[in-house]
């Protein structure tokens, strides 16, 4: 599933609008009933609204209804240049924090088909403020 995963989002970098940073971001976000949902990043002249790729990927499944992920696959690099290891910013994992199962959601961050490292949302945002402090 890593491997078909890193695939969708390798489409999805393809489609990245980026004409400021020329940083091609792509991200496939996988439901625990099977679906995918790309994202890229899309940027803005205004800088301030541009959303990356992780955020566009959550927000299209969750406007579609859905409410459970499994896992993210997430590629990077510079427009014309190789992959490169890129883990999420603070805002994308705070929305991971809202949707995803602290301790057993994974992100993968790939830097070709087979390469990729694997880590828990608690691994990368430990400490994590989310709806279950609220309660
Ligand atoms: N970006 C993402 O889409 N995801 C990340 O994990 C890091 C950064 C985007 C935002 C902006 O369009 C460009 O990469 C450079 O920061």
């Amino acid at each position: 599933m890593e491997k078909k995963l890193i695939k969708e989002a390798i489409l999805a970098r393809e489609n990245a609008y980026t004409p400021y940073s020329h940083f091609k971001v792509g991200a496939a976000l996988l439901t625990k009933s099977g679906k995918i949902y790309r994202g890229c990043n899309i940027e803005n002249a205004g800088y301030t609204p541009s959303n990356c790729a992780e955020r566009t990927a959550f927000f299209k499944a969750v406007s579609e209804g859905e409410l459970e992920f499994e896992a993210i696959a997430i590629v990077a690099g510079p427009e014309g240049g190789n992959l490169m290891f890129t883990a999420p910013c603070g805002v994308c994992r705070q929305v991971m924090m809202e949707f995803c199962e602290y301790e057993t959601f994974r992100i993968i961050i790939g830097t070709g088909e087979d390469e990729y490292q694997e880590f828990t949302l608690k691994e990368i945002l430990p400490y994590g403020f989310g709806p279950n402090n609220l309660a």
